[in-house]
């Protein structure tokens, strides 16, 4: 068994282990690829300050994501086709996430169900809805949602339309792949990926299959989406679908001062400062640049998260000392969980924890909570003075 050191190495076995198509899924940001990129190449921008002589005990990086205890702010983010990176992934990212003390989102677009995932757990997790044009469909998922003892609703608002990832149209991404002579050439060299496939009834996409009529093609991401998202949804929408839910709501891929306010007026529990991973408007800033001045703006109305970039425990503690309440983390869990399983993902969050503790205590801090600006050495001008 190889030593795993940082999330680096479990992307280096997720390639390996898993088939292309679900590799290239993952690390794809559409188009050109620029925001994907720059969400975290300036992470690396910011730079922390070292502090000595400082007592460096006792240290905790515990705190809370919208009322609730983590061990330390961090998220797995909802993440489409999960169950394909690795067999039941979702149960097993999940497990991980509880066994760990931080939350799990489940995706819309999940190859488990939610039920499955309910009935594989013992702590609520956080549910990630995509709204369809089919309304009845989604007033029953959310009711799916609410049986399941979910605790909180994660709506995505930047994802009504898909940003085009070239690789995915070339791969013919489906779940489960449609056998072409050249995917079957690349799974033949993924046997272990594949017996375990083989060994799991959870191959389709478990919230859907089953659950609508009329829908051509449900193997298909992109037919999907093109055919059901609603390219309606409206803060009105919004609005409705808090009501119906009547617990918890995040609003995820806010990256716009204008949209954060907006959020915060609809009475959001939180925010996500999001891109999408760089998977939707390519060209759009970073998360971290536009941390700042959405914090500026409703830092103090609602919860501010982040996601988009994160690949390390040093990255997350830059986000919390920027004001993030808490961050998610998608590709840094998926990579581990596409190497090693349940234990990869354990060993991605045990990697991100390690690295934020020591950092936190080399930047002379203690308790997470007390991290501030003050540990950061942020560029003169890093937010931007960009002309709208
Ligand atoms: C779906 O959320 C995707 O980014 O593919």
């Amino acid at each position: 068994m190889p030593v795993i050191t940082c999330i680096e190495d479990l992307k280096r076995l997720h390639k390996k282990r898993t088939p292309r198509m679900f590799y290239d899924y993952a690390e794809s940001g559409s188009w050109t690829g620029q925001t994907f990129r720059e969400n975290t190449e300036d992470f690396q921008q910011i730079r922390l300050r070292q502090r000595v002589a400082v007592d460096m005990s006792d240290r905790t990086l515990a705190s809370e994501m919208i009322g609730q205890p983590v061990t330390m702010p961090v998220a797995l983010a909802p993440v489409g086709l999960t169950g394909m990176q690795c067999a039941d992934g979702e149960i097993k990212a999940a497990r991980a996430a509880e066994r760990f003390g931080v939350p799990f989102t489940l995706s819309t677009m999940s190859i488990c169900s939610i039920e499955d995932v309910a009935e594989h757990t013992t702590k609520p997790f956080w549910f990630q809805l995509y709204t369809m044009r089919d309304e009845d469909y989604v007033r029953r998922l959310i009711q799916r949602a609410k049986d399941a003892k979910c605790s909180a609703l994660v709506i995505t608002l930047d994802l009504q339309i898909l940003g085009q990832r070239h690789k995915d149209l070339k791969n013919g991404l489906s779940a489960p792949p449609k056998l072409t002579p050249s995917t079957i050439a690349n799974l033949a060299t993924k046997w272990a990926w594949g017996i375990e496939m083989l060994g799991t009834k959870r191959r389709q996409f478990g919230n859907i299959v089953g659950h609508v009529t009329n829908v051509s093609d449900t193997a298909e991401l992109g037919a999907w989406t093109a055919e059901q998202f609603d390219p309606r949804l409206d803060w009105k929408k919004v609005e409705q679908i808090k009501e119906l839910w009547g617990g918890p709501v995040i609003l995820k891929g806010i990256l716009d001062v204008e949209d954060a306010k907006m959020a915060a007026k609809v009475g959001a529990d939180a925010i996500v400062v999001s891109n999408h991973g760089g998977r939707q408007l390519d060209g759009a800033l970073s998360s971290i640049r536009m941390l700042d001045p959405i914090l500026q703006a409703v830092g103090d109305q609602v919860e501010v998260h982040l996601d988009s970039g994160i690949r390390s425990g040093q990255d997350v503690l830059k986000a919390v000392a920027m004001g993030a309440k808490g961050t998610f983390i998608g590709r840094a869990f998926v990579y581990g969980l596409g190497a090693m399983g349940e234990e990869g993902v354990m060993k991605a969050l045990e990697v991100i924890q390690k690295e934020m503790d020591t950092s936190m205590a080399l930047c002379g801090k203690r308790d997470i909570k007390d991290v501030d600006r003050d540990i950061l050495l942020i560029p003169e001008g890093f937010s931007g003075s960009w002309q709208a």
